[in-house]
């Protein structure tokens, strides 16, 4: 697959079935995820992988976080998909790269292992829950009190037909209870999105990204005695 295509294709999935990829597949996917960027090479990360009935031990982790009337449904979250790859974040603290620089590595990190996935067949999804501060949950897969537990990704079989996917942001933006499209004037109505073929609903919170993008720089110089001599500007247009 190229690799613009398994960007854009690559879609969560939730109704995740046998077979899932074995460690040594996994091993070496994360190998190649991670050359991420990562500040300083750290690989401020581990994993810890439940199959089969190992799940059944973080269920009942999960479910012991949960109320009486909600156990079984906690439990049964552990066997959404036949591996489960528990993220755990172990930053270092021996060095001089930021906490939240080594956080952004391993977030690189578990993106470009979504990727690989992806390409692979494999579908894929990442979810945490508040089961990731249960000390119960910490306990079961060995989390250490400085680590931090970044949730699961969930790994597996993704059926064949692909209605459950969502669509990749196509930059629509629900505005007054109805949707709009950029560009095309034509503004659908509120039962546009229920059509087949319809795209997905924008969640009003979702920015589109181009809005994200700013090409615009500040006034400069901010003021004038902040301003860098004429002799460094120069400097560094000539190189
Ligand atoms: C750190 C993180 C935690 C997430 N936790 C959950 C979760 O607990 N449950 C869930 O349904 N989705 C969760 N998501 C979102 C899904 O992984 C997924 O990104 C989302 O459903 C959008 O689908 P897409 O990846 O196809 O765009 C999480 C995403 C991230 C980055």
């Amino acid at each position: 697959m190229e690799l613009t295509e398994a960007v854009l294709t690559r879609r969560s999935r939730k109704d995740l079935a046998e077979p899932a990829p074995d460690t040594a597949e996994f091993t070496a996917l994360l190998q190649a995820a991670a050359s991420a960027p990562d500040h300083g090479r750290l690989r401020p990360w581990r994993w810890v992988l439940l199959r089969g009935a190992q799940r059944s031990l973080l269920g009942a982790a999960f479910a012991a976080h949960a109320p009486a009337p909600a156990r079984d449904r906690a439990a049964a979250k552990a066997r959404r998909a036949p591996l489960l790859a528990s993220v755990v974040f172990a930053p270092r603290r021996d060095t001089s790269v930021p906490e939240w620089e080594q956080l952004a590595a391993t977030a690189g990190v578990v993106h470009s292992l979504e990727l690989l996935l992806h390409d692979r067949g494999w579908g894929s999804i990442w979810r945490t829950g508040r089961e990731v501060d249960s000390p119960v949950v910490r306990e079961t897969l060995g989390v250490a009190p400085d680590e931090k537990l970044l949730g699961w990704l969930y790994i597996g079989t993704p059926p064949p037909e692909q209605q459950e996917q969502s669509e990749p942001e196509t930059g629509e933006r629900e505005e007054g209870g109805g949707t709009s499209t950029q560009g095309n004037g034509a503004a659908p109505g509120p039962r546009a999105a229920l059509r087949p073929g319809a795209p997905r609903r924008v969640p009003k919170r979702t920015a589109p990204v181009d809005a994200l993008v700013s090409t615009a720089l500040p006034p400069y110089p901010p003021s004038a005695g902040t301003a860098p001599a004429a002799s460094s500007l120069r400097r560094r247009s000539a190189s």
